[in-house]
């Protein structure tokens, strides 16, 4: 097929799984960290951040169109005629009739996007991050029903231990640290939590990521289908992407916006107390979403599943490096169940059997 790219001499597929993996880790601590450690009444907008991220990738993504339409035209592309003849064709592009099968991954998306902010302001990171995981298994239930992805058992088999792999792992890594707040058991503690403290609710909290791996695994697959059914432009789709995803990510601002709705009141409500650690949320989130559609393009939504497997061992071991944690038993069985079915999830098909017995001939 198609020459796969490479960036710096590197394989782009490689390149983004390991970006990704890395975004993935600091991801999920920057964001509950901005949402945790503020005082309630000094908390920004989820709504504000989830619309943002759309706006921010979907600039970005029609500008890296742009300019990838102004480099394979020739010199005329250089002038201002130039540049308003490619400006134009991306925006028919953009526009072009078959856009609206965007629209129903822009849809999950957004929702997406709002529960993770629900769970992650409702369970601790690692817990959250364990239950995460389960959109390994939803991912890879629909690429079967949509995409007609054949898994053998074996396969199955490998992505269930890499579910439970990353759950052991992540598990020690609550239990072996002190909590950063005490458990909060729901409704009963208030009293002895300091009132300014953000209070948790686990069980909203589950029912928030459970939903998230619903719409995570449903959207990712539909993307890719769109994406590998069809010649566009991978940020072509990622600018018609955003663009259906801001309704749905603009109504809850307007919604909480102050009634009546002047711009003023609206734009000084959408950035209340939305300071560094909101930015730093919302560029991670912005990068994550890039590198998502570049693994979703040159690999699929299965490998993505391995790859932020993967980043947990390694963000774990770098913990220890850096920061002198102790490598307890549990890590060593977790890792080793991931390592185990990311190994048996690559073996080729009808090679299993080979690689056990090692004698008999195909
Ligand atoms: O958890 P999961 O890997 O499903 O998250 C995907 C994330 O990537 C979502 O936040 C989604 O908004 C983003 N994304 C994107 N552009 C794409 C595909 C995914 O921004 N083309």
């Amino acid at each position: 097929g198609e020459s796969q790219p490479t960036i710096c001499g590197m394989p782009l597929k490689y390149v983004s799984l390991v970006t990704l993996a890395v975004q993935n880790a600091a991801l999920s601590i920057v964001m509950h960290y901005s949402r945790v450690s503020i005082p309630a009444s000094e908390a920004y907008s989820p709504a504000t951040a989830v619309l943002l991220n759309e706006l921010l990738k979907g600039s970005i993504s029609f500008i890296i169109a742009l300019m990838r339409v102004l480099n394979s035209s020739d010199a005329a592309g250089r002038s201002m005629v130039g540049f308003w003849i490619a400006f134009r064709r991306v925006c028919r592009e953009v526009f072009s009739v078959d856009c609206w099968k965007l629209s129903i991954p822009a849809i999950l998306y957004v929702i997406q996007n709002s529960l993770q902010f629900v769970a992650i302001s409702n369970l601790p990171v690692a817990t959250f991050q364990v239950t995460y995981q389960m959109k390994i298994l939803t991912t890879a239930a629909f690429s079967v029903a949509l995409l007609r992805k054949r898994l053998t058992s074996n396969k199955w088999l490998s992505l269930f231990f890499l579910a439970i792999g990353v759950g052991i792992v992540q598990i020690q890594s609550t239990a072996g640290h002190a909590p950063e707040r005490p458990n909060i058991p729901v409704g009963s503690a208030h009293e002895s939590a300091p009132l300014h403290i953000h209070i948790m609710s686990p069980l909203k909290g589950f029912g928030a990521v459970t939903a998230a791996c619903f719409t995570s695994g449903l959207a990712g697959v539909y993307f890719e289908m769109v994406l590998k059914n069809s010649k566009a432009d991978l940020w072509v789709r990622n600018v018609q992407l955003s663009l259906f995803s801001l309704i749905p990510a603009a109504l809850p601002v307007f919604w909480e916006s102050p009634y009546p709705h002047s711009p003023i009141d609206i734009m000084s409500n959408l950035f209340r107390n939305f300071g560094g650690w909101a930015w730093a949320t919302v560029s991670i989130q912005v990068l994550g979403g890039l590198i998502t559609a570049l693994v979703i393009k040159y690999s699929d939504n299965i490998l993505k599943g391995f790859a932020t497997s993967l980043s947990i061992v390694l963000s774990f071991l770098a913990s220890v490096a850096l920061f002198g944690f102790r490598i307890t038993p549990s890590f060593v069985i977790g890792s080793t169940t991931v390592l185990v079915a990311t190994w048996m999830y690559n073996q080729p098909p009808g090679q299993e059997l080979i690689s056990i017995t090692n004698v008999m001939p195909r």
